[in-house]
């Protein structure tokens, strides 16, 4: 397999991603990992105004994986163009810009004024967050939404177009599909799945926002099924398989179940330079194809 792929349109030098979220703008990550290595990064969902996020407590450790309830706390669309995204000029890597927004007005404005970045290779639209009040997945598991925000965001830009999905709808494919109608280049799948845990001390939720979103090795067979679910029904659509990939044969499970490449998340907290010998096992698996 060359690892050369495209995948909605764009192209990687192998197939692993750094997912959203987990390592920030690239410069939280950049110590213990050459991004140079790697086929692309995620950066952290970009709003149009900065967030604070949600209360702490926001991330709760679980048995294989973790709960978070950040609330997409990030620098806002105009710190991101002056101070993040410079920073990823020195490196030979794709830039994939995730956009989280609370209306489907301000998923285009923020796509519009970042359409012309040079060092965005393409946009990941984040219509998946759990822990949102607005936006998130009342938009990310109505499909109607979701359609119509691919549609508008797509007459935005010309960049490849991922939608990343909710993996909190019984009709992943349904979704998928109806994403690519609209005009997405591919879909990253899958987003956290909804979670809790009680503290048995206090008898309360143990995050502030009650519920968070479940990722990490757990939800990786919910995730490879979810992949499934897309690729058996659709074969023509180009998927970004992501959830609970911890090592190389985790990425290749995603593949073999029909992902053109995958993300990994909550791994790089855990062993940041994981995504580099992903990258490489990957190749090894597959080098007499
Ligand atoms: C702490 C944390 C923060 C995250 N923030 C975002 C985010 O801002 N935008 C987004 O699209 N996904 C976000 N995610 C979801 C991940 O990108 C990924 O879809 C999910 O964690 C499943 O993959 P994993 O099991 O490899 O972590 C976040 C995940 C974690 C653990």
């Amino acid at each position: 397999m060359n690892q050369n792929i495209t995948v909605g349109r764009l192209n990687l030098k192998n197939p692993v991603l750094l997912a959203s979220g987990t390592v920030g703008y690239g410069n939280e990550i950049a110590e213990f990992l050459d991004l140079n290595k790697i086929g692309g990064i995620v950066t952290k969902s970009i709003s149009l105004k900065p967030r604070a996020g949600n209360p702490p407590p926001r991330i709760v450790e679980t048995a294989s994986g973790m709960l978070n309830a950040i609330g997409l706390a990030n620098v806002g669309l105009e710190k991101f163009i002056t101070e993040k995204l410079p920073y990823l000029e020195q490196y030979d890597t794709a830039v994939i810009c995730n956009i989280a927004a609370s209306t489907v007005e301000e998923y285009v404005i923020c796509t519009e004024q970042l359409a012309h970045q040079k060092r965005i290779d393409a946009f990941e639209i984040n219509v998946s967050c759990p822990n949102v009040k607005e936006g998130g997945l009342v938009i990310g598991n109505n499909l109607e939404k979701v359609i119509e925000v691919t549609e508008k965001v797509r007459k935005a830009t010309t960049k490849p177009l991922f939608i990343k999905l909710s993996p909190n709808v019984p009709n992943i494919a349904d979704f998928a599909k109806g994403a690519v109608d609209a005009g997405a280049d591919a879909v990253s799948a899958v987003n956290t799945f909804v979670g809790a845990a009680i503290d048995l001390r206090t008898r309360k939720p143990k995050l502030h926002n009650v519920t968070g979103g479940l990722s990490g090795p757990a939800i990786k067979p919910l995730a490879v099924a979810k992949v499934l679910e897309i690729s058996r029904k659709h074969p023509e659509i180009d998927i970004i398989g992501i959830g609970g990939i911890s090592n190389w044969k985790d990425a290749v499970e995603f593949i073999l179940a029909g992902a053109k490449a995958v993300q990994i998340g909550t791994v790089n907290f855990v062993e940041p330079a994981a995504g580099i010998e992903i990258a490489d096992g990957i190749r090894e698996y597959f080098k007499n194809e």
